[in-house]
């Protein structure tokens, strides 16, 4: 039986892995603990509020006594159960505001990620404990036009955001060599799907096409991503839960390789088709605005490990995914403006209007 703690649970990822683990293993329990930043939102697991074996806290990674309290089955949400799991999804995670501010990512990807490591440490005693740090391949810095990021491909992060995360990732390994604390790391390309914050790429630009605004391509639009869909990530993440071996880095990758162009492209075009609209009448939207600072010009996964090791493959087609994306937008519009009336729109005007 897993008592799974999942940090940052209310974000894009975590919520929906909950929503996957809690309907794939009726055994289960999930103690969910966000601080809900800008980025949390609990409208994200309405589906799951109701079931007994989920329970939501409001809190920091940071605040060490809480933390505590929930791992020694101290805290009225364990109901004196102890979690034998943490999944980290926790994080500041979006680069263009590590750009404008880098030190809450410090304090929550480094800083909260160490709490955590310290609090499993000192609950944890027995068998069948495993701390689960989701990472991203942005850790391995940028990809020339050709090559794959491997497990061991070494960090060499350029963003503060990837920094961060790759300060983490070393905190975990030093945990695990050090106190040998059952610790596994996953590095994943560039999710997509439900419930997406729509300051990422994707959201963005779907969001903005049925709003009629510009569609900002940063510097030439030629930066490469490797795009999964979320559900296939969570899967992975699953699979890592009952079969990955403590000690491992797995990376996880859509073998999906897009110039953002072309995605912007591919959206507005799918995007004609669904609202019934003349052929390249969204073209004029796009608008190539002033390029990120220290952009990674591509990432790519190679996720031969994962398939090999633990039999995972992306089970979803881009093709399919898209448009199930583009349709989950267009029919959730109630979920995402009231997102883009509030603390949105200051940042939308500091990093687009000013650009
Ligand atoms: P997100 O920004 O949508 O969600 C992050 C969540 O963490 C939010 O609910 C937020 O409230 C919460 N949070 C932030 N600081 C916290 C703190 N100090 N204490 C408790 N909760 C806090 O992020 P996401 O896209 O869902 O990403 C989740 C994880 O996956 C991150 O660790 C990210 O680095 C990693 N990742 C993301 C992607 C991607 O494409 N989005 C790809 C690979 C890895
Ligand atoms: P993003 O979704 O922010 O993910 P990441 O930077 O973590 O990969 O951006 C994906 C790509 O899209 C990245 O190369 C930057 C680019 N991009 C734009 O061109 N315009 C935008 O408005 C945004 C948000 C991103």
């Amino acid at each position: 039986m897993k008592k799974i703690l999942v940090t940052g649970g209310a974000g894009f990822i975590g919520s929906n892995f909950i929503r996957y683990i809690l309907g794939e293993h009726p055994e289960y329990q999930v103690i969910n603990i966000d601080k809900l930043t800008y980025a949390g939102n609990l409208e994200n697991l309405r589906e799951v509020e109701e079931n007994p074996r989920y329970v939501f806290v409001r809190g920091d990674i940071l605040d060490e006594e809480l933390i505590s309290e929930l791992l020694n089955g101290k805290h009225p949400a364990t109901n004196n159960q102890l979690p034998n799991t943490i999944i980290n999804f926790a994080a500041e995670s979006h680069v263009d505001r590590s750009i404008a501010d880098p030190s809450s990512f410090v304090e929550t990807n480094v800083h909260g990620t160490q709490v955590l490591l310290d609090g499993a440490r000192k609950a944890w005693k027995g068998n069948n404990n495993l701390f689960v740090q989701v990472s991203t391949d942005e850790v391995y810095g940028s990809l020339g036009s050709t090559g794959y990021f491997t497990e061991d491909t070494p960090l060499a992060p350029n963003s503060p955001y990837s920094a961060s995360k790759a300060g983490g990732d070393l905190m975990v390994k030093a945990y695990w060599e050090t106190y040998k604390l059952p610790c596994i790391i996953t590095r994943c390309s560039n999710n997509y799907g439900h419930y997406q914050f729509p300051e990422k790429l994707i959201p963005l630009m779907i969001t903005n096409v049925i709003e009629g605004k510009p569609l900002p391509v940063y510097g030439d639009g030629q930066n490469v991503r490797d795009w999964i869909h979320v559900e296939d990530h969570c899967r992975g993440i699953d699979l890592i839960l009952s079969k990955g071996n403590a000690g491992e880095v797995y990376n996880i990758g859509g073998n999906n390789e897009w110039k953002n162009i072309d995605i912007v492209r591919l959206i507005t075009g799918k995007m004609e088709d669904i609202l019934g609209l003349k052929k390249g009448s969204l073209a004029s939207l796009i608008k190539f605005v002033k390029d990120r600072p220290g952009h990674d010009r591509r990432y790519a996964i190679d996720s031969s490990k994962i398939i090999k090791d633990l039999d995972w493959k992306p089970l979803y087609s881009f093709e399919k995914g898209i448009e199930e994306t583009i349709r989950w937008y267009l029919s959730s519009k109630e979920w995402w403006e009231g997102i883009k009336r509030g603390e949105y729109m200051q940042y939308y005007e500091r990093n687009y209007l000013k650009r």
